[in-house]
């Protein structure tokens, strides 16, 4: 039988591997015979894979120390790890979410990959607004350092309530991810996103929450009924990395069953088509938020309590 896939004996590096989608990635590499490092700040421990790394992706000098034991070369990367910002302050959010994959790609990957390898980030339907504010996130996404990200977004990270740190990272993921599969192209090297809709995964709970019930996570699903399972965008990114994407770069993949159709049809308000640095949008939004957490706590005080 002819080995489709492409992945036996390859070294992938899965950010994220410990839980959900990041999870499901990492079983199905190791069934298709991949070498595994999985990272994450939580123990990953599924049998077959090459090394578990404790990595916090928000910290840069872990990163480094990751990636020190990672083999020099590197076939195949997944950046999947991701907070929402409901536990998370802002600069946390926005470092896992946007500047680990920056800094990896551009630090590790560049020099580590050659021709024929792939890289998938997964992203968000929080972020297909992206190319309707490239302005907003022109500064993030051409800053090429740790640091640079950081100073632009600084005055953000004070002002802004960190669940938007969500969005607008995921934005500056697919407009990188678009930026840099044009320069990887020219290294033979495949860039690729996945933006999922509502997924059952360890973080379902806090996206409730956020948006008000199990019912309204459903709907942001499109016309599937229920939410998808880690399993169900952990085939796109292995499919979108593996040799049956060979001609494929520079793709969003949106992983939605049908949300965005009915929103281009006009069936469906969207949601997500608001700013996510304007000052007084991100004013109104931190006053809501907090108004409703204090709401939250005086109905459930034992909750809040135990967090
Ligand atoms: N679940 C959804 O509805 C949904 C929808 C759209 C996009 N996503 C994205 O999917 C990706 C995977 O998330 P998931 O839904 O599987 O959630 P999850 O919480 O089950 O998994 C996220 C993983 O990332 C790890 N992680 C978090 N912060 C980290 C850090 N600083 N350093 C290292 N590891 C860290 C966690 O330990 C966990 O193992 C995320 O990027 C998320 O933004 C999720």
């Amino acid at each position: 039988m002819k080995n489709y896939f492409g992945y036996e004996g390859k070294i992938c590096v899965v950010t994220g591997a410990s839980s959900g989608m990041g999870k499901a990635t990492v079983e199905m590499l190791v069934d298709l015979g991949a070498n595994v490092y999985a990272l994450d700040l939580n123990p990953c421990t599924i049998n077959g894979i090459k090394e578990f790394i404790k990595c916090d992706l928000a910290n840069k000098k872990e990163i480094d120390e990751a990636f020190k034991k990672i083999p020099e070369h590197i076939d195949s990367f997944f950046g999947v790890a991701g907070l929402s910002g409901a536990k998370t302050d802002y600069r946390t959010t926005f470092d896992c979410n946007y500047t680990s994959n920056m800094y990896i790609t551009l630090n590790y990957l560049k020099n580590r990959m050659s021709k024929g390898g792939s890289i998938v980030y997964c992203t968000s339907t929080a972020g297909l607004e992206w190319k309707r504010f490239k302005k907003e996130q022109n500064k993030v996404v051409h800053a090429k350092t740790w640091e640079e990200v950081e100073e632009v977004t600084r005055k953000l990270a004070s002002s802004a309530p960190a669940t938007f740190a969500y969005m607008y990272s995921k934005r500056c993921l697919s407009q990188f991810a678009c930026e840099q599969a044009v320069e990887f192209a020219k290294l033979g090297i495949r860039i690729n996103n996945v933006l999922p809709a509502s997924t059952d995964t360890g973080m379902k709970q806090e996206f409730q929450d956020m948006i008000g019930s199990e019912k309204e996570l459903i709907a942001q699903a499109g016309l599937a009924g229920r939410l998808a399972s880690p399993e169900e965008m952990a085939y796109p990114m292995v499919f979108l990395n593996s040799e049956m994407s060979s001609f494929i770069s520079g793709l969003d993949m949106v992983v939605d069953y049908t949300d965005t159709c009915l929103k281009t049809l006009g069936l469906k308000k969207n949601i997500e088509a608001i700013s996510a640095t304007n000052p007084i949008i991100c004013a109104i939004a931190k006053k809501m938020l907090t108004k409703s957490a204090n709401n939250n706590r005086a109905l459930n005080p034992s909750s809040s309590e135990q967090k």
